[in-house]
């Protein structure tokens, strides 16, 4: 008999939303529930175990929607984030392998994507299972341009260029050794397929969604407003 893989999601939650800024981004309201609990409803009945990173003033003895979210998730652990989204996914990653049934698989998903839904990240797990590396990304529609001192300076081939969403997967071993080689050396990525790649690891690119928009700005937070109820009245 095989073994299916377990999985973990780690869900970094612990930045400080300076760009939106409404207070800690992850706790902001949308539609009548948090970020967080909407990225955490989106990959719990897919995952094995959910682990999230708060910012110290998070912990759930101060913040009851804290506290709410580990009463109602059962399989939902919480950590110390870090003062960078890759330390805090650091400390996921060391928490999650700590644990006594560490599971074989992790995706890490930004707790700032309220909108992913089950087709996309299936899909990803199945390329995880596939090459042990894969990220969710879209195929660019836009014209993309090199800008310099505020002008057009150079033009992108956009034909080969996608923009990387979360979810990404990872074979536990293949992104704790991506970690374990930046702290080493110091090196940084904006996300995890980043510093997979700085191991020479390939990565596999699953077909994105464009309603996994991260929420960066008050302009992003107006369109989810837009969408959340279209979207909860499809679930
Ligand atoms: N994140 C984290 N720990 C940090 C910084 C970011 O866990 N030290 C998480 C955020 O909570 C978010 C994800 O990483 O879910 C993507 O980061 P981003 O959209 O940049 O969120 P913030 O860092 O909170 O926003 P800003 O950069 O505007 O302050
Ligand atoms: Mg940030």
């Amino acid at each position: 008999m095989t073994h299916s893989p377990t999985i973990a999601a780690l869900i970094p939650a612990a930045g400080s939303g300076t760009r939106l800024g409404m207070g800690f981004k992850a706790l902001v309201e949308l539609g009548g529930k948090t970020l967080l609990e909407r990225a955490i409803q989106n990959v719990q009945s897919h995952v094995d175990q959910i682990w999230m990173a708060i910012a110290p003033p998070m912990q759930p003895d101060v913040q009851p929607q804290v506290q709410f979210l580990l009463e109602r998730y059962p399989k939902l652990n919480w950590v110390h984030g870090g003062e960078t989204r890759q330390a805090s996914v650091w400390n996921l990653l060391e928490a999650s392998q700590n644990h006594p049934n560490a599971t074989d698989q992790v995706i890490v998903h930004d707790a700032a994507r309220p909108f992913l839904a089950a087709t996309p990240l299936e899909a990803l797990i199945r390329a995880v299972g596939r090459t042990g590396a894969a990220t969710l990304a879209l195929p660019c529609a836009d014209t993309l341009v090199q800008a310099q001192n505020g002008f057009w300076h150079t033009l992108i081939d956009r034909s080969s260029a996608y923009a990387v969403q979360t979810p990404q997967g990872f074979t536990r071993s293949v992104l704790h050794q991506a970690h374990q080689q930046a702290n080493l050396t110091h090196s940084s990525a904006t996300d995890d397929a980043g510093l997979v790649i700085q191991i020479h690891h390939a990565v596999e690119i699953v077909a994105g969604d464009s309603r996994l928009f991260k929420i960066t700005t008050p302009t992003d937070l107006e369109l989810a407003r837009a969408f959340v109820r279209g979207w909860d009245a499809a679930l």
